[in-house]
């Protein structure tokens, strides 16, 4: 059955002339189907430059939307519109407005993780993978505003040594990840770095080894000598690694920190999408325009 799916996905994929693109959070089945699997700022890096005309994006929908703001030729299905991430929507443009009128000299950087309105309102755009080089690159002697994810926010401003305006908003994930859940996991596997994502609270940092973007994450598991390897970070990541690395071992540090958002997406529902040509994310040129300014300003930097 499942073989037939996946069969009848790659035979419209190619009538379709699409790629698909999955996040490392997606589901092992999604991941395995798809073209290319990575991380925030490969996947907006890839979307940019792929040939095919048609982008099914395995993520959510503030990825699928960044993928049509940087690819605007192409049409670009979410495989399930509702999956939404949380973090995203815990601003709106009308907030922000008010914040940057509370700090009208500051340099506004918007986390990869918010809608295209918030982007488009913003500076400057990071992912976890570029906010330290980002946010380091801009002149010491201007106040920043960065938005939304106060976790991620805080991380940059206590490596950077540097005061940031921070937002209240966070990831519902990794915030259920706790101290408790990495010094048991130590006890379980004693030596083994413990790795978070910089969107888990200080203390989880300050309890781990390492804090880093799940690109990063691939990127550490290939150049250490280390055989095992514990993971704070949403548990879709050790197909990813597990895959990428067969003869190295990788333990969730919390095998609850499951995002239900990056879970909508199935093999059905991405054969549906593709059958149908749904559901097709856009964004009013406007708004597209504003927001692609934000975005190229980050490569600019970087
Ligand atoms: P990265 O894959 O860019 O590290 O982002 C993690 C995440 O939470 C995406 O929603
Ligand atoms: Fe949003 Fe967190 Fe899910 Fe990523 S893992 S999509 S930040 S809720």
């Amino acid at each position: 059955m499942t073989q037939d799916i996946i069969s009848k996905i790659q035979q419209l994929k190619a009538e379709r002339d699409a790629i698909i693109l999955a996040h490392n959070y997606q589901i092992a089945e999604i991941q395995d189907v798809a073209d290319f699997t990575g991380d925030s700022l490969e996947l907006s890096r890839k979307a940019a430059e792929v040939k095919e005309s048609v982008i099914v994006f395995c993520g959510v929908h503030f990825m699928a939307e960044t993928a049509a703001i940087l690819a605007p030729e192409k049409t670009v299905l979410l495989p399930d519109k509702n999956s939404g991430c949380p973090m995203a929507n815990m601003i709106t443009a009308d907030q922000l407005r008010e914040l940057k009128a509370q700090h009208p000299d500051a340099l506004v950087v918007c986390y990869v993780n918010s809608t295209a309105d918030v982007k488009a309102e913003c500076d400057y755009c990071c992912t976890s993978g570029n906010a330290l080089k980002l946010v380091g690159a801009l002149p010491r002697d201007r106040e920043i505003i960065f938005v939304p994810d106060r976790h991620l926010g805080s991380f940059v401003a206590e490596m950077l040594d540097r005061e940031l305006i921070l937002w209240p908003g966070y990831c519902a994930t990794h915030v259920r990840i706790t101290v408790e859940d990495i010094e048991k996991a130590r006890i379980a596997h004693p030596g083994a770095p413990v790795i978070v994502h910089p969107e888990c609270p200080k203390m989880l940092r300050d309890a781990a080894d390492y804090s880093l973007s799940t690109g990063q994450m691939v990127a550490l598991a290939a150049e250490s000598d280390c055989n095992e390897f514990l993971m704070g970070t949403e548990v879709g990541m050790l197909h990813r690694l597990k895959t990428d690395f067969p003869n190295k071992e990788f333990y969730p540090v919390a095998e609850h920190a499951v995002c239900p958002n990056m879970k909508k997406n199935t093999l059905e529902k991405l054969l549906w999408s593709l059958e149908n040509m749904e559901t097709v994310i856009t964004v009013p040129e406007d708004v597209a325009s504003r927001a692609l300014k934000s975005l190229e300003n980050m490569v600019a930097v970087l």
